[in-house]
């Protein structure tokens, strides 16, 4: 009998760790009326409250539950005055981009910023002049075209090339596109919207054309932790001493965990000068400082996060595979370029042979549902739409569901 306690124990320890482990990525949750963007703007944007969400790029999934205890346990403390960031916060995310990324920071190099875009925008304002031009690489995630056009800086487009249904830089173009005005590229570092991991190689070659063009690189690295096995994430900074040395890297828990309305990136710059000009900037408008639950939340992401990660990368990408499968079988006019990182899902819909306007109406108006329009993204974006794939299989089966429906009654598909 004595021994069978101790088993006893050890079985029921055994059971409820695997259920506590167990991460409920099914569980439907309703956001409408708590100022999610992704439901509550689906009126003013898209004129229809009641579309299935898959547009913005966050996930209709609960964060990792070590975040939420965080927040609430702090909260219940009730007294909410000025803050400063605690060594754990630090240690958190430096241990992070070491264990996940094999980059090895230091804390100096670290600021916080209040998101990434805002980040782009201060690189620009703060590194560039301007008449001076910002490569870009579409298509791509719409603000680096946007944020550099309100700053009145010129935007040198080097497309992406498609090669076998992947996006691939082209650096003969790159090199043709530069003249003396080029300060800045914005890499977006895995890519937004094709899902490309990019190589040591892709990114050393890079890394090498813009050292010797003296053309700073942002790398937008947001999606970095998403990366799925076999593909995985370098950071451009780890490619070489002149891509450490020329470079201003943006990292959060944003996109990973799902806390992309709480704002706690942080910018990463190795060279000395480069950092002490971008923290000279940020602190003439105290924007380095962080809030309370940023620092909180990003903390117990990084400390508590990965096994919530893991499985949440499990469940995106069998949520991408019923896409593309679901896709070939009812719709094959409709290609899915496969993500080698994160939730979003580019759809190739040129075959069905619509103009912009009439793709954008099939899935607004006769599917109900809210993707993002491919032109947004820039050059290369027509004959796209953008699905998000971190949502319940149910709303996507839906989704697609409502989709095949709108292209039979068409006869398009
Ligand atoms: C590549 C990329 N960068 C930045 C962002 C937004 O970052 P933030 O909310 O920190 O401005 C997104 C969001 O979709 C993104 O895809």
């Amino acid at each position: 009998m004595i021994f069978y306690i101790p088993l006893f124990s050890y079985f029921c320890t055994f059971i409820t760790f695997k259920i506590k482990m167990k991460y409920n990525f099914d569980e439907i949750i309703d956001r409408k009326g708590t100022n999610a963007l992704k439901t509550d703007a689906l009126g003013p944007r898209y004129g229809n409250p009641d579309l299935i969400p898959l547009w913005v790029a966050d996930m209709d999934f609960l964060s990792p539950p070590a975040i939420t205890e965080a927040i609430i346990e702090r909260a219940k403390h009730g007294i909410f005055g000025y803050t400063c960031a605690s060594q754990a916060y630090y240690d958190a995310i430096i241990n992070w981009v070491d264990k996940k990324h094999d980059w090895k920071t230091e804390q100096e190099w670290l600021t916080f910023v209040p998101g990434i875009v805002k980040g782009i925008a201060f690189v620009i304002d703060c590194f560039t002049a301007k008449d001076q031009k910002v490569i870009i690489q579409p298509p791509v995630y719409h603000p680096f075209r946007i944020i550099p056009a309100l700053h009145h800086r010129r935007v040198v487009d080097n497309p992406l090339v498609l090669k076998a249904g992947q996006y691939n830089m082209d650096l003969d173009g790159l090199k043709k596109a530069i003249d003396s005005k080029c300060r800045l590229l914005i890499l977006c570092n895995p890519h937004n919207p094709g899902g490309r991991v990019w190589t040591r190689r892709e990114l050393a070659d890079i890394a090498e054309i813009c050292y010797d063009n003296n053309i700073l690189v942002i790398s937008d690295e947001i999606h970095s932790d998403l990366a799925f096995t076999p593909h995985k994430h370098t950071p451009f900074a780890c490619v070489s001493e002149k891509a450490a040395q020329n470079s201003i890297t943006f990292m959060a828990p944003s996109k990973t965990f799902n806390i992309a309305g709480i704002v706690s990136s942080y910018s990463i710059i190795p060279n000395k000068e480069s950092r002490e000009k971008f923290n000279a900037y940020l602190a003439g408008s105290e924007l380095e400082e962080g809030h309370i639950f940023a620092y909180l939340a990003a903390q117990a992401a990084y400390e508590h996060g990965s096994e919530w990660l893991d499985e949440a990368k499990d469940y995106i990408r069998k949520n991408i595979t019923f896409v593309d499968e679901y896709l070939k079988k009812n719709i094959p006019r409709i290609k899915v370029m496969l993500p080698q990182a994160s939730f979003l899902v580019w759809l190739d819909c040129r075959e069905l042979g619509l103009s912009q306007t009439e793709l954008v109406s099939l899935f607004v108006n006769d599917a109900k549902l809210a993707l993002n329009d491919g032109t947004m993204f820039g050059q290369g974006g027509e004959g796209y739409m953008r699905l998000n794939a971190g949502t319940p299989l149910a709303n996507i089966q839906k989704a697609l569901d409502n989709l095949k429906k709108a292209v039979k009654t068409r006869q398009i598909g």
